[in-house]
């Protein structure tokens, strides 16, 4: 999608327009004076009622006469119950049914946020409402489609959005559309591995296209294949990849946007291209969602393109170590022992709790190689967050709680939403003392008992000390409908919040 600079509702050239109105309230003064000028239609309509009252509802409709010949009116509900998550998804809905028309281009109307029912607070600035407006109308019409399938649909989609907004908002609207397409580019590239399947995208291939993509940025990479991984003693990773026959890789993704001598933020994130379970193979049944256990490790790459690609002030580092979980006469039997990178032991007792093996090599290796002066992995972790939270809410843990609380604070700023989980105290924990094991430090697998938490207590030691916090997005990375601004499969969480987070500095710690 390609945004052209702000112009003025009257000199608009598009295929469509898009205006957001609190139902029963009066049409913005810009738009009722172009409606009257093209016999007042919109007016009429509205009038008659036929705009739902609730959130995001739509009313599409032609105007004959040209060039614009089709409006969409999206409901922004009740005047006071409005936030900008719900413009995304107002924005979202719009953009998707302009496209789902066959339109290539469209206006957007800015409404004066001075004008709108806030529900908490003062009203946005302009910019914040472009943004949100920009952010769900490209989130919402990703489209996906590789072979066969392209070939029968090659219609090309809502290719064109134009801003229309006042002259003394243009430029800040500019701006504001500039970053969100910049955000929204690095999702897709996060989006299109993420639906590709696990033998099409395979840790090489995926290491291949992360260098290429970071290259064109102009980020540093570093990949480690399977020889550079077993020399360098990544043995948890290179246990899990062992029942595959494709290799796996680590990939370390650069931005330095700050002092040279300052430590890096380290985004890490799990990805198993396809996770079958292992020798502990998964049932049949779903099985093939798996291809998108490598979500976080997606979004994890996609944060820090984001952050070079908005010139964030900060260094930030992906690690991103990928694998595939395949049963087979090499693969990891279980209660093997594993030495992982940090130098701690693992009891395997279950090889399809394989993530967290993974990710305890990359967060060792953030920790000590990088020195990083905090970490935040993500990842689809575990079946039981998405029983205890669902699908809307994804988890957060972590030990450093002001890193927690300025996550979950850009939670609200991005419309992701986020739940903490208890870790525990420090000094006497039950969910640590659960991962216990006769054979080694610890085991990898303690059982069903809260075990979204027992997992991030596993990866706590390999953050070693430093301060860390641990998304579990198994609940909320795939959605199963087109709604709001969210396409029907990845949704690419948790890319904005980090990004919000990392837009405000990054605060964690007591600062
Ligand atoms: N990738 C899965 C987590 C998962 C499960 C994501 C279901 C989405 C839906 C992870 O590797 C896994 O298999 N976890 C198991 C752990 C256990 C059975 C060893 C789980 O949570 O069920
Ligand atoms: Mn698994
Ligand atoms: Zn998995």
């Amino acid at each position: 999608m390609r945004f052209t600079p702000a112009t003025a509702l009257e000199q608009l050239d598009a295929e469509a327009l898009v205006a957001f109105v609190h139902p029963g309230a009066s049409l913005q003064p810009a738009l009722a004076a172009w409606d009257a000028a093209r016999g007042g239609t919109l007016a009429a309509v509205l009038t008659a009622g036929d705009l739902a009252g609730e959130a995001s509802a739509l009313l599409p409709f032609w105007l004959p006469g040209g060039p614009v010949r089709r409006v969409v009116v999206a409901s922004l509900g009740k005047a006071g119950g409005l936030d900008l998550e719900g413009f995304r998804a107002a924005a979202g809905e719009a953009a998707r049914c302009v496209q789902e028309l066959g339109h290539r281009s469209a206006g957007v109307l800015l409404p004066d946020p001075a004008a709108l029912g806030w529900a908490a607070g003062e009203a946005p600035s302009w910019d914040a409402l472009a943004e949100a407006i920009a952010e769900g109308a490209g989130l919402a019409t990703f489209r996906y489609s590789r072979g066969q399938k392209a070939a029968q649909d090659p219609a090309p989609g809502l290719e064109t959005v134009v801003p229309l907004a006042p002259d003394e908002h243009a430029a800040l609207v500019d701006a504001a559309f500039g970053r969100a397409g910049k955000l929204v580019a690095c999702i897709d590239v996060a989006r299109t591995w993420i639906v590709r399947p696990g033998n099409d995208l395979t840790p090489a291939r995926w290491a291949d296209e992360t260098r290429s993509e970071a290259e064109r940025l102009g980020l540093s990479v570093e990949i480690l294949d399977e020889h550079a991984l077993q020399q360098r003693g990544f043995a948890a990773i290179t246990a899990i990849a062992r029942g595959s026959e494709r290799p796996p890789r680590l990939m370390v993704v650069h931005h330095r946007g700050g002092a040279p001598d300052e430590a890096p933020i380290a985004i890490v994130g799990k990805g198993v291209t396809f996770d079958s379970g292992g020798i502990g193979i998964k049932p049949s049944q779903g099985m093939e969602r798996m291809k998108y256990d490598m979500a976080g490790g997606a979004a994890a790459l996609a944060i820090v393109f984001a952050a070079a690609q908005l010139g964030l002030p900060l260094n930030v580092t992906a690690v991103v170590p990928a694998v595939e979980n395949m049963p087979s006469a090499h693969a990891l039997v279980p209660n093997e022992i594993v030495t992982t990178y940090g130098g701690l032991t693992i009891e395997i007792n279950d090889t399809d709790a394989e993530g967290r093996v993974i990710l305890a090599d990359a967060i060792a290796f953030a920790a000590r190689d990088l020195g990083a002066r905090a970490i935040v992995d993500m990842a689809t972790l575990t079946g039981a967050i998405g029983i205890a939270l669902g699908r809307e809410y994804a988890g957060v843990m972590g030990t450093d709680p002001g890193l927690v609380a300025a996550l979950c604070k850009a939670s609200e700023r991005s419309g992701e939403k986020l739940w903490e989980l208890p870790l525990g105290p420090a000094h006497h924990n039950r969910f640590d003392e659960a991962l216990r094991s006769d054979l080694a430090d610890m085991l990898n697998y303690p059982g069903r008992d809260a075990s979204a938490i027992t997992a991030a207590a596993f990866l706590k030691p390999f953050a070693a000390g430093k301060p860390w916090a641990h998304f579990d997005i198994a609940g909320v990375g795939w959605s199963n409908a087109a709604r709001g601004h969210r396409i029907k499969g990845p949704t690419a969480a948790p890319v904005r919040t980090v990004l919000a987070w990392l837009r405000a500095g990054a605060p964690f710690g007591e600062g």
